[in-house]
């Protein structure tokens, strides 16, 4: 993707969520971490943008996957934080409870509601139905991971070990 088409795409895939970015409940999720550093937001922020530019590129639906995206994590819980009354095994409710919000505040089609509810498969074990709901999974572990490792990159110990495998290659080689 060049440059300018970057910048088009970029705009319509705000367009296409704009009704969501501007909802005050979505708004929310900047005050919950969802992987160490990162919001809730904007890690949905981010689910949504890649669901968008695979789905664009494999001419799936890719409407559906990115507004799908952007409320696939819509909890307004800290979920390492327990909590009386709420149930354990985040990773696995969570996409019941994300939906659950959801259609609460957005007219959904049956294929966002997929997509929300299967983004952890294969950790809930009931598979996807569509193609966008198997790019979610593959676009959220991806970030999870992203995400993760920008906030080791921060830490001392993972420099010294990167110095110290750098000199090591280099020895090597
Ligand atoms: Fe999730
Ligand atoms: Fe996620």
């Amino acid at each position: 993707m060049n440059k300018k088409s970057l910048e088009i795409s970029a705009i319509e895939f705000k367009n296409i969520i704009k009704d969501i970015l501007e909802n005050e409940t979505v708004k929310q999720m900047n005050n919950y971490r969802q992987h160490y550093d990162t919001s809730c937001y904007e890690h949905c922020f981010k689910v949504a943008w890649y669901n968008y530019v695979l789905c664009k590129k494999l001419k799936l639906d890719y409407v559906s996957a990115a507004r799908s995206g952007m409320i696939h994590d819509l909890f307004l819980y800290d979920w390492r934080v327990p909590q009386p009354g709420r149930k354990r095994l985040h990773a696995f409710r969570h996409p019941r409870i994300a939906l659950n919000n959801a259609i609460k505040l957005f007219d959904l089609n049956e294929k966002e509601k997929d997509i929300i509810l299967k983004h952890m498969w294969p950790l809930t074990v009931v598979p996807p139905k569509y193609a966008e709901s198997y790019i979610i999974t593959l676009s959220d572990k991806l970030c999870a991971l992203q995400e993760s490792a920008r906030h080791y990159q921060k830490s001392k110990a993972f420099r010294y070990a990167y110095v110290f495998l750098s000199l090591l290659v280099i020895r090597i080689f």
